[in-house]
């Protein structure tokens, strides 16, 4: 079968589950064939081999029972980087590359900064902050044993030699943490879903864990605690920098005065308010 000819048949098929049909069945493809974006625009007129149709049909499969298409490919871009991605563990959303990418801007110039990413699941947050700026100590917590495996992975394929420090912990045992050095960001996507919305979400994301959505009955019980009980570990002109779900800007920013801090909140490329910066 020409490679066109799968891939106008697969488009089709996803029509029924996906919002975005072209662009998956191509990723599905490129993923499968080993193709780069121009090889497989160059090469839609080749022939593809049975063994290799039937690898994409089988796959396909799985996409229509609403499997994430990064669970099946097992990888996913973050800021240009690849991260190994499978069940477990939550995908990287293009909105968090936001906030990375703040704070890899605001650490600029800083002589051996400190930062923690709390809730750090595949580790894209942190290992992208430590590879643009190599010269932080960085330190990234995970509770999920199965998240933790890939943040493992991912640090070892990504970071070699300086990598990041990992923490298989509790966020909410703060008193673990305290002989770690004050930090000067501490940033966080925390789980921010409300509990009971969590079985209305779309299909796809409830194939993600629960322990990465669930936010506690309003959603904000991560924002609650890392605000009030990891403050004493920022330094005096350390930065809280959270991700945060559509309409918690507002409150966050208020447990964030209550605690002495004054906010900046910053839009998605949805015009969502999906970002939150905490300063003393
Ligand atoms: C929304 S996901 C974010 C993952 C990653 N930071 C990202 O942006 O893709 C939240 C993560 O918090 C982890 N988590 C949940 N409760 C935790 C806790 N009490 N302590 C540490 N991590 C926790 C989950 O396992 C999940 O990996």
């Amino acid at each position: 079968m020409k490679l066109n000819t799968i891939y106008s048949e697969i488009t089709t098929r996803f029509e029924e589950v996906c919002e975005n049909p072209s662009f998956e069945a191509k990723e599905l493809i490129k993923h499968i064939c080993s193709l780069n974006e121009t090889e497989f625009l160059l090469g839609r007129n080749n022939e593809i081999s049975v063994d290799v149709t039937d690898k994409i049909l089988s796959l396909t499969e799985k996409r229509l029972i609403g499997i994430p298409l990064q669970y099946i490919i097992g990888e996913w871009d973050f800021m240009g980087r690849i991260f190994k991605v499978g069940e477990g563990v939550l995908i990287p959303r293009p909105e968090t590359e936001i906030l990375c990418q703040y704070v890899v801007d605001m650490l600029k110039g800083k002589l051996s900064p400190c930062v923690y990413d709390l809730c750090s699941g595949s580790g894209c947050i942190a290992i992208s902050i430590k590879l643009d700026t190599p010269d932080a100590d960085v330190y990234a917590v995970e509770k999920s044993k199965d998240a933790y495996f890939y943040l493992d992975t991912n640090n070892k394929s990504l970071c070699s030699g300086s990598a990041v420090t990992l923490i298989n912990g509790d966020i909410f045992n703060v008193d673990e943490f305290k002989t770690l050095p004050k930090a000067d960001v501490i940033v966080s996507n925390p789980p921010y879903i409300n509990s009971d919305e969590i079985s209305g979400l779309q299909k796809e994301v409830q194939h993600e864990p629960v322990m990465a959505l669930d936010g506690g009955s309003d959603g904000l019980d991560f924002y609650r605690l890392i605000i009030t009980e990891w403050k004493c570990l920022l330094k005096d002109d350390g930065i809280f920098a959270f991700e945060c779900g559509e309409n918690q800007a507002d409150a966050i920013s208020d447990i964030l005065k209550i605690n002495g801090f004054d906010s900046l909140v910053i839009k998605d490329y949805n015009d969502i308010d999906r970002i939150v910066i905490g300063r003393r």
